[in-house]
């Protein structure tokens, strides 16, 4: 069956309503959403995505005065956060309230929340009037979709309606922060700059944190390609090395500086992206599924410097680069 794709968000409030799944852009990446208080709605997401029920999903709010009805008394820093960056592309760990499903949480004593800015989402959110639970609306081991047509490519008819927003702004998911204990930890790096968050909160994030996060597992973002990510001076060496055929990923200022030096070999392609770590993170996920077509062996990828977005698009390489296991892989 085809999938239903279009634009009607009462229609797609009323599939929410009736326990079915509807995939709608955010600002991050898309989302694969249901009903977050149907038990039989999230599990459809768990079966569609191909994920292991431990994992915890985000439950996405209209407002940031939604918050006290999905957490135990967020304290400080979650205020603080939520007033700064919501709608936004932050997601807050919290001590989940009681009505909260474990089929969203995995079983967890905190909930991940997030209100996202993209239009469509919050028209989508406003409609349905409570928390749509979802994870990114990915196959297993594919990366996030950013487009619907990444959505369709992945999971075709198994969703109900699939809101086509375009293509998303951000690019990368949401920057996870737990602020379920004393001390705010960075889970995840992404769409706010740890340095932006940082400076709200007037301390430092320290890094993961007691509870683990089975989305930071290494081969989350995986495509086909084995990936190598290195820093843009080793680029020559590993493509000189890596398994035939290979395309190399970089900004456009150091491809075109390896060009130049004459140190890419014949038969090697390449892809580029924007020199700025923002536009690099928006071409981030459809640069890595058009080189997955190609039926490449390698893919080599230049990391950029962690700074701002920077942070989020080296983590992801990385992660693509990690170690594959299946049980790690849940996308
Ligand atoms: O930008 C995003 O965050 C996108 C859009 C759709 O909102 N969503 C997204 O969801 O990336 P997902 O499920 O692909 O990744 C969410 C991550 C997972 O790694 C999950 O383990 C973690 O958030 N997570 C969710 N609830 C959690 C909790 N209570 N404690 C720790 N980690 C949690
Ligand atoms: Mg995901």
């Amino acid at each position: 069956m085809s999938p239903t794709l279009g634009t009607d968000i009462a229609h797609a409030a009323g599939i929410l309503r009736g326990g079915g799944l509807v995939a709608f852009p955010t600002e991050t990446v898309y989302g694969l959403g249901a009903d977050a208080s149907s038990a039989s709605a999230v599990s459809r997401v768990f079966a569609v995505k191909g994920r292991p029920r431990a994992h915890p999903l985000i439950v996405h709010l209209a407002a940031a005065e939604q918050l006290d009805a999905w957490c135990e008394s967020p304290g400080d820093a979650a205020r603080a956060l939520a007033a700064a960056f919501w709608p936004g592309p932050l997601t807050l760990i919290a001590r989940r309230a009681p009505h909260v499903l474990d089929d969203v949480t995995g079983g967890a004593p905190t909930v991940g929340l997030r209100v996202p800015s993209h239009p469509m989402a919050q028209r989508l959110l406003a409609a349905f009037g409570d928390g749509v639970a979802a994870p990114s609306a990915n196959r297993f081991g594919a990366v996030s979709p950013t487009t619907a047509a990444h959505v369709v490519a992945d999971l075709g008819g198994d969703v109900d309606y699939i809101l086509d927003g375009g293509a998303c702004d951000v690019g990368v998911e949401s920057t996870i922060v737990d602020v379920s204990t004393g001390t705010p930890a960075l889970l995840r790096p992404g769409g706010v700059a740890r340095e932006a968050i940082e400076a709200v909160l007037g301390r430092a994030l320290v890094l993961g944190s007691s509870t683990p996060a089975p989305g930071t597992l290494p081969s989350h973002y995986a495509p086909h390609a084995r990936v190598i990510a290195v820093d843009a001076a080793d680029i020559a060496a590993a493509v000189r090395d890596a398994q035939r055929p290979t395309a190399v990923l970089a900004p456009a200022a150091v491809l075109a500086s390896i060009t130049a030096s004459g140190s890419l070999p014949d038969g090697v392609t390449s892809l580029a992206l924007p020199d700025d770590p923002r536009a690099m993170a928006h071409e981030l996920y459809a640069a890595l599924r058009d080189l997955d077509g190609r039926g490449l062996a390698t893919i080599v990828a230049t990391l950029p410097p962690e700074a701002g977005l920077g942070a989020a698009v080296a983590d992801r390489l990385r992660r693509a680069a990690g170690p594959r296991t299946v049980e790690d892989d849940h996308g």
